[in-house]
């Protein structure tokens, strides 16, 4: 057994000639910055974060599915049902590249989906929030599907093949999501003083929630470091966060609305906007499961499952059908 310094400087236990073989390709990959396909070998601890990684990511667009699907039925014309119904079916076809994706890494579907329906895996915060009014559509479309793009684009170039070319798609149809968003809060922005207000509330409750979808500070993610070594992850969080304000600050200002925090303003020494702290205790309650619409979400996901079995029961038959005949055909063909 020899102990192998790993991309990243970790130490793992390779106990055959194969493994040694496996590893010394992993780590060469990773260094010349190219990608590990589901058939190479990967060390355990690189396979895990993927895996809790990519099934977080799934999960977090079909929970993320729930808030603006309340939306669907009131939007204010057929257009705006149109589009708004557009967006959160993009968001289920997310879910399903993500745990395709997931998949090839060798947990199996009903494994990942069990994980979300017992709590035991997590989803993005953000979506514990409750999507209150239709300027909220609005917001949650320029503000959080906007920090999912500024997360997301550097994972176009994630060092797991599935994963990166699962995020191309997902990062082209993301940009769709923040501008009807954006063009929802422009419009409110422009009516009537009511309307301005019901947009202006809508970023004032969505901004703190959408700089926290970046995860904690940067002092406060022990595994971000191990995920940059791997290619894993490309920034850090607070460098993602401080793109994302650099990004939004202008874009408000077009929009005439303005951002809920006393503390941003150009710094010139530094070329980027300074802003306040963040609210952490309120983040890591939402994350315990105190949120407002914790309990709500996880209800709504078990009770579209259990609908949901006849759909997979029959799928199951379809296949087991599909496969007799197919083996009906073959040995049809031997007999010939
Ligand atoms: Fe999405
Ligand atoms: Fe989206």
């Amino acid at each position: 057994m020899a102990a192998t310094n790993t991309a990243g400087g970790h130490l793992s236990a390779v106990q055959t000639p194969e493994e040694q073989a496996g590893q010394e390709y992993f780590d060469r990959v990773i260094a010349e910055d190219s990608r590990i396909e589901p058939r190479d070998w990967m060390p355990e601890g690189y396979r895990k974060t993927l895996v809790r990684q990519v099934s977080q990511h799934a999960h977090s667009e079909i929970i993320g599915m729930q808030p603006e699907a309340n939306w669907i039925t009131r939007a204010p014309s057929l257009k705006r049902k149109a589009i708004l119904m557009a967006k959160v079916q993009d968001e289920a076809g997310h879910g399903l590249y993500l745990y395709s994706a997931a998949e090839t890494l060798g947990t199996p579907r009903h494994v990942l989906n069990q994980q979300l329906l017992s709590g035991k895996a997590k989803y993005s915060s953000i979506f514990n929030y409750p999507a209150r009014t239709w300027a909220d559509m609005g917001a949650i479309g320029w503000l959080v599907d906007g920090a999912a793009i500024a997360n997301q684009v550097p994972l176009c170039r994630a060092s797991y093949g599935p994963y990166g070319r699962a995020m191309v798609r997902i990062c082209k149809e993301e940009s769709f999501h923040q501008r009807q968003g954006w063009e929802i809060l422009f419009e409110l922005s422009h009516g009537t003083p009511a309307q301005k207000q019901m947009a202006q509330d809508a970023v004032n409750r969505f901004y703190g929630p959408a700089l926290q979808m970046f995860g904690p500070p940067d002092d406060d993610s022990p595994n971000s470091r191990q995920s940059m070594a791997w290619n894993i992850k490309r920034f850090s969080n607070d460098e993602l966060r401080q793109r994302f304000v650099d990004m939004i600050v202008p874009q408000a200002e077009a929009l005439g609305l303005t951002l809920p925090d006393p503390d941003l303003k150009w710094n010139e020494e530094r070329g980027h906007y300074d802003f306040g702290e963040l609210d952490w205790n309120e983040f890591k309650s939402v994350i315990a499961g105190k949120g407002p619409c914790n309990v709500q979400r996880m209800q709504r996901r078990r009770q579209a499952h259990e609908n949901g079995a006849w759909v997979r029961e029959a799928a199951a038959e379809y296949a087991r059908k599909e496969a007799a005949a197919q083996q009906t055909a073959d040995t049809a063909l031997i007999g010939a």
